[in-house]
């Protein structure tokens, strides 16, 4: 059965000073006006259940301002809600984070990401577009984002992997201004491969499951052009420790390393057309969605759950059709919560089997489960 989360308290994160927020299964609206905290929330959520916030690297701005500490609890309901789950996040920036689930330590940050908490969170942010729009490096951190939520192995591997091929930079360099002989190369491209292998075996098994969900979602949510979704490598897994020993001086010359899946990207094509150069805003903007929906599909093949969707400000930029659309996958999804300014974007018979969470300056003003009576 699936998970969900039940309640939420916020102490000094972002805006909130301390707020508690009662969340139902289904459909969950959050709304309210401009800066209110809406985002915020849905990173708050993030945070309790992940261990870390999806917005920042810097994860020091999610402590409220002239606090020094930040803390988050939640109750996620277990089993059809017979069980529960009590875990909490405390966070004091320059300190390791502190986590505890049911009471006990949970001393692995890279553990608790992978389902510690018993759920999973799917999220899309509005700037979460450049994963189709952006650099290769933002669709990477999507794959590699999924799969670390799922395989504490393969958040390990990705991991000291980067750390690997950082060091084995050093030692191009090294060796280009004379200070190594190539022969200690050997080595390296050992470690990197051995590390990478394990990256590239992950990503080369999800792709294709992606990619099929990925077109159906995009089917449902756009039109009938074929989509599609291909890893495309610097080199595949049979060829990876020659091609990495082919580069050697091309490598040592430039002082980075060439191959690998650190180097590696995937295309999203709507009918044969590359969207990252030529798509428009709008067909970016969905396939980013049907990603996302991918995403989720794929969370559920591999433990059989639903994670949480976390959808900010979806709505405002959607003709009426996508938003009724959407408004009935979430109210089908196991849990989801969606901000918006605007209750008018969920039609009436929707709101009447929604939750609403009206959010003011940082606070939980009152939540309603018949929307459409308020
Ligand atoms: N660390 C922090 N401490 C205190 N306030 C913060 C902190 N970080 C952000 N804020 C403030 O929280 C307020 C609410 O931000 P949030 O992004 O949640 O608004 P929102 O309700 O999503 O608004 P919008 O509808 O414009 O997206 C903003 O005014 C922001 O400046
Ligand atoms: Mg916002």
């Amino acid at each position: 059965m699936t998970a969900y989360l039940r309640a939420l308290r916020l102490v000094n994160f972002r805006n909130y000073a301390d707020g508690t927020v009662l969340l139902g299964p289904g459909l969950n609206v959050i709304v309210g006006d401009n800066a209110q905290g809406k985002t915020n929330l849905l990173e708050a959520v993030s945070f309790a259940v992940t261990g870390s916030s999806p917005r920042t690297p810097k994860e020091n701005e999610v402590v409220r301002w002239s606090a020094d500490f930040a803390r988050t609890e939640a109750r996620i309901a277990l089993n059809g809600s017979a069980d529960e789950r009590k875990v909490a996040i405390g966070y004091a920036p320059g300190q390791k984070k502190r986590i505890t689930v049911d009471g006990a330590p949970e001393p692995s940050l890279t553990n608790y990401a992978a389902g510690a908490a018993g759920a999973r969170v799917v999220t899309f942010f509005p700037d979460d577009i450049r994963v189709v729009k952006g650099a290769p490096s933002d669709r990477r951190e999507f794959l590699d984002a999924l799969l670390s939520s799922l395989r504490p192995a393969y958040a390990r591997a990705a991991g000291e992997y980067a750390k690997a091929v950082q060091q084995r930079n050093q030692l191009l360099r090294r060796i280009r201004d004379g200070f190594s002989s190539e022969r200690t190369l050997a080595t390296w491209d050992r470690k990197v491969v051995d590390l990478g292998r394990t990256v590239l075996e992950g990503r080369e098994a999800a792709v294709p499951v992606l990619d099929e969900h990925f077109k159906s979602s995009l089917r449902a949510l756009y039109g009938s052009e074929k989509a599609a979704i291909r890893y495309s490598y610097t080199s595949t897994l049979e060829d990876y420790s020659e091609a990495l020993r082919e580069a050697h001086s091309a490598d040592i010359e430039r002082g980075t390393t060439s191959v690998g899946p650190h180097r590696d990207d995937f295309e999203v094509s709507l009918g044969g057309v590359d969207l990252t150069t030529f798509g428009s805003q709008g067909q970016q903007r969905l396939a980013t969605l049907a990603l996302k929906f991918a995403a989720r599909d794929f969370v559920r093949g591999v433990v059989g759950e639903d994670p949480i969707l976390l959808f900010d400000d979806v709505m405002s930029e959607l003709d009426e059709r996508r938003r009724e659309f959407l408004a009935g996958y979430f109210l089908e999804s196991t849990q989801a919560l969606i901000t918006t300014t605007n209750l008018d974007y969920f039609g009436r018979d929707i709101l009447r089997r929604t939750r609403i969470i009206r959010i003011s300056g940082g606070s939980v003003l009152e939540t309603a489960t018949d929307g459409a009576k308020s």
